[in-house]
């Protein structure tokens, strides 16, 4: 009699990981993609409510793509398959999604990494921190750009992304110059990703970015946002 592998995923494990460092990973191995698609959207409605990706999508496969057919205001149209950089998703839209829920269905061959980034790990002084919550950049988003700061009030999240954030002024240029420093002196954490994990980001603590990523490399992560 044939053995079959019977892989048994747990998506109401508790998610302690995700309040203290500000992100969990979810190990299933030999889960094929329509399975983990499934608890991804399991661990998502635990989370909150799922809010709509830039192409309108409640639930998305993101691929690395060339800079040639990428979305016009993503990150790719600038990066293409170089290093994609650390950003807060959904940074153009006045309050960033609480959540970003990630599902490898195939890690792809050369197979890029997930940087992950506590904004808090960056060691703000008291003045930087108050010059990312009051100073003012334009958050780039065609007809419905508006201004905002980099930190909400009170710290609630930052928001980073250097495809869409531009400095009004001279201190919008050294907020978002401090930003940049800091991450480029900072030691990221990188997840290597296999078929069937899941990762959920703390978006509002945790930047994300990707290592670099080689055409046609089969790389595809199923995406889910969520408000709470
Ligand atoms: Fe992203």
């Amino acid at each position: 009699m044939a053995a079959h592998k019977i892989a048994v995923s747990d998506t109401g494990q508790p998610l302690g990981p995700l309040a203290e460092r500000g992100w969990f990973l979810h190990c299933s191995e030999g889960m094929d993609s329509d399975a983990t698609v499934k608890d991804l959207g399991k661990f998502g409605d635990r989370l909150g409510t799922r809010v709509a990706g830039r192409a309108g999508a409640l639930e998305e496969v993101i691929e690395p793509h060339g800079a040639d057919n990428a979305h016009p205001r993503s990150l790719s149209v600038r990066y293409g398959l170089d290093a994609l950089p650390f950003h807060t998703e959904l940074s153009h839209r006045t309050r960033p999604c609480r959540y970003l829920l990630l599902g490898c269905i195939d890690p792809g061959s050369p197979a890029a990494a997930t940087m992950l980034l506590d904004w808090r790990t960056l060691g703000f002084s008291s003045e930087e921190l108050d010059l990312l919550e009051g100073t003012p950049v334009l958050v780039r988003s065609g007809r419905r750009s508006f201004y905002s700061t980099i930190l909400a009030p009170g710290g609630a999240f930052l928001r980073y992304d250097p495809g869409c954030l531009e400095a009004v002024d001279q201190r919008g240029r050294m907020a978002l110059a401090l930003i940049e420093d800091r991450i480029a002196a900072a030691s990221p954490q990188a997840h290597h990703w296999r078929q069937g994990d899941i990762l959920i980001i703390d978006n509002w603590r945790v930047l994300h970015g990707r290592s670099p990523s080689g055409p046609g490399s089969g790389r595809r992560l199923a995406r889910i946002l969520i408000d709470a």
